[in-house]
């Protein structure tokens, strides 16, 4: 059963897994959803919220996808069937894995949308269209961009193309190779803008305010859930993708205080990021509300409006756009490995094949800004925001409960202590957490939501 290495290959050491792991953490969830998140729940006491569902739900269980997936050192689908069987219990546990695989299609199928429109703002952006336009043009120009089918439809496809392309070159050649100069290059960046941000927009402060001040009032249920499943997709988590990449995890490494590191590496990128965008956010008077345009329309006027603008702009998407790559690869991950294990073909093959399906469902958020705007699924929630609200609050967090509840109560406790032996010092509160406070936490939130609405 103990496994030492992957067929579909390892990382090389320690710190390249967790360049991959924190590759996929740090993406659109960090730099466009949650600065728009915390500015539609207003700032402070979400911002709060947020930070307690990373720290006691989501690190432990980052800490256990990983245990699981270098323990079962396959797809998460038969991961989960042998980890399970081995502990004794029900091969039915494998369900973890399918509801994951599923997904990870739907939610690269509007991820890769967002990370369409972010590619086509490079190109924005450098061409200097922004340089000195007010509110109307930023505005025209972004409704403009996602009203025309062609072009949203083009620049997913290109996405999915390079999402493809990566994938099928291998964990070693692709995904490692990939985040071993993109993940650098990021932060990097992201400390540059910051600077920029704080030097030339004047209202650094106002953005520190906006994040941090706690007002409790402004919480409802409703923002706690959203605040939760922000948490879960911004770590990654409830899917399997840290699952998958945790099997190609060399033994020697501790998990905990690895899951921990990547934790708040993306944690620094996500309030980083708010204090890159609300500054200027205040500085030019905009709404901090605007909602899933907040990025596309407030900063690229707000870049237009300053010195060399044009340049650090074009920088700043980017950087977005290596930090969306590097999340799209792992979420494919578990329908690449499973169909690679199961119908024993090549990753070229299979990624071609999970690449077609997520491009087709794909295409209904696509065309959710123009052909369907109209077409609501429930409520006012178009087919992408109804794909990003199911998966974001509903899936990655039951997700979240089973991993908990099969790591903390049923996993066999001789793979356990293996797979946790250089963690002792926090096995305590990490089993607390995953044993009660995880799934507690987030059957709490499910239902006060539902009593509340
Ligand atoms: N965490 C990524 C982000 O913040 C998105 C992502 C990648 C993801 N893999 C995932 C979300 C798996 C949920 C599950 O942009």
């Amino acid at each position: 059963m103990v496994r030492t290495d992957s067929i579909h290959g390892m990382w090389s050491s320690r710190l390249m897994f967790i360049l991959a792991a924190s590759g996929s953490a740090v993406g659109l969830g960090n730099i466009w959803r949650f600065p728009y998140v915390a500015g539609e729940n207003g700032g402070g006491a979400f911002v709060l919220v947020y930070l307690g569902c990373i720290f006691l739900i989501g690190i432990p269980i980052m800490a256990s996808e990983i245990l699981l997936g270098r323990a079962g050192r396959q797809s998460p689908i038969n991961t989960m069937r042998s980890v399970a069987i081995a502990s004794g219990a029900s091969s039915r546990w494998q369900i973890i894995g399918w509801m994951g695989a599923f997904a990870g299609f739907m939610i690269l199928s509007f991820y890769a949308v967002i990370a369409g429109w972010v590619l086509s703002y490079v190109i924005l952006l450098g061409s200097g269209v922004f340089v000195g336009a007010d509110a109307d043009l930023a505005n025209d120009t972004f409704s403009g961009f996602i009203g025309n089918p062609w072009s949203v439809v083009g620049w997913f496809t290109g996405f999915m193309v390079l999402t493809v392309f990566i994938t099928a070159r291998g964990v070693g050649k692709g995904l490692e190779t990939t985040v071993k100069y993109l993940m650098p290059t990021l932060f990097a960046l992201l400390i540059i803008l910051m600077i920029y941000a704080a030097v030339t927009s004047g209202h650094f402060i106002e953005g520190v305010v906006f994040l941090f001040s706690f007002e409790l009032e402004k919480l409802t249920w409703d923002s706690v859930l959203i605040a939760m499943g922000q948490a879960f997709f911004t770590l990654s988590l409830g899917m399997g993708a840290i699952m998958a990449y945790g099997a190609y995890m060399p033994k020697s490494a501790s998990i905990i205080g690895t899951a921990t590191t990547i934790a708040l590496m993306d944690t620094g990128v996500a309030l980083m990021s708010g204090l890159v965008i609300f500054p200027l956010v205040f500085a030019n008077g905009l709404e901090s509300s605007a909602g899933p345009g907040l990025m596309f329309v407030t900063l690229p006027l707000a870049f237009g409006q300053m010195a060399s603008g044009q340049f650090f702009g074009c920088v700043f998407f980017i950087l977005v756009a290596f930090a969306a790559i590097t999340s799209a690869i792992s979420l494919v991950e578990p329908a690449v490995a499973w169909i690679v294990e199961r119908l024993k073909t090549t990753r070229v093959v299979a990624a071609l094949l999970v690449g077609t399906l997520v491009w087709l469902l794909g295409l209904g958020s696509a065309f959710s800004t123009n052909v369907l705007s109209d077409f609501y699924i429930v409520g006012e929630m178009t087919f992408l925001d109804t794909i990003d609200y199911v998966t974001n609050n509903i899936v990655l967090p039951l997700g979240g409960i089973f991993i908990a509840l099969f790591a903390g109560w049923v996993l066999d406790s001789k793979i356990l202590d293996e797979e946790m032996k250089r963690d002792l010092f926090y096995f305590p509160a990490w089993r607390f957490l995953t044993r009660f406070m995880a799934p507690v936490a987030v059957a709490i939130v499910f239902v006060m939501t539902i009593l509340q609405n």
